[in-house]
């Protein structure tokens, strides 16, 4: 194993779900981990299981200055920035047309979309000075397709981070940059507790779970440096949208 060994990874949102097991996977392959996310505590969680590999680096990622701050921390102790996993996200529970706010427009297209574009143009100068590198971003199933589940802000900010991950290949492929974006289906992570409607044990047990995400955000990164994947849809195979449709007849 230990095929990233010598490279340097910067996982955002790695203190609970999708980002704590992309960042355990990341470390299992050898590379060195730097966690960020706004509670220091989760983040120091994750950091006790990975051990001497992993960095905790709080910041609040809406803030383009606490990001600039965060990579030139880490180029500046490592000389280096190999992977940026662009996964922090968020949703809120009054999310459809009746009762979404101004404020939490701003909250979903922040935390989702600006968040993503401040870590990537923090990150672009150096993997361009060191010739190259790869950056996964975290969008969604609602970044492909649009369905109330949701909700508008989410969504619309989650398409934005798709056509941002594409645009980024369009332009610095020529210089060994390589986007993948990876569009989950439902995955049982902390984010689902801001569904308006509950979801049981059993649901949750039947979806992706966090290491699974995990695992795919290690095998993006082990492909050799000339091969790019553009784009993963990963869902679970009892998938509740699929499952409904049936249900309604369609
Ligand atoms: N679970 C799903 O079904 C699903 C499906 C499709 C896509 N996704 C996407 O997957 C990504 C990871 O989410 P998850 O499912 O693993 O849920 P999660 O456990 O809630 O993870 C989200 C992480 O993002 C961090 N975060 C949120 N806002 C932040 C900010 N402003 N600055 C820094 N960190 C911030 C949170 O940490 P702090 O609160 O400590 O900052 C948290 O660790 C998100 O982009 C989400 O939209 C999830």
């Amino acid at each position: 194993m230990a095929r990233l060994s010598g490279k340097v990874a910067w996982v955002t949102g790695a203190g609970t779900g999708i980002g704590a097991a992309a960042a355990e996977a990341l470390a299992r392959e050898g590379a060195k981990v730097v966690l960020t996310g706004r509670r220091r505590e989760k983040l120091e969680e994750v950091a006790a299981r990975i051990g001497a590999a992993a960095q905790v680096m709080p910041a609040d990622l809406t803030v383009a200055a606490e990001v600039r701050q965060a990579a030139d921390a880490i180029v500046g102790q490592h000389g280096r920035l190999d992977i940026l996993v662009n996964n922090a996200g968020t949703n809120i529970v009054e999310r459809d047309w009746k009762r979404l706010k101004p404020e939490g427009v701003d909250t979903l297209i922040h935390g989702n979309l600006s968040s993503a574009f401040y870590c990537t143009t923090a990150v672009l100068p150096q993997m361009r000075a060191q010739g190259g590198g790869l950056i996964i971003h975290t969008s969604s199933m609602a970044g492909r397709f649009v369905s109330p589940l949701s909700g508008p802000g989410y969504t619309a900010a989650k398409h934005g981070v798709v056509a941002m991950s594409h645009s980024i290949n369009q332009q610095e492929c020529v210089n060994n940059i390589r986007s993948c974006c990876i569009c989950p289906g439902e995955v049982n992570t902390e984010i689902l507790q801001k569904r308006p409607v509950k979801l049981t044990e059993e649901e949750l047990a039947k979806m992706v779970q966090p290491e699974d995400v995990g695992e795919l955000v290690a095998f993006i990164a082990t492909r050799p440096a000339h091969v790019c994947l553009n784009e993963i849809l990963i869902t679970p195979t009892w998938n509740r949208g699929y499952v409904a449709q049936m249900n309604r007849g369609m």
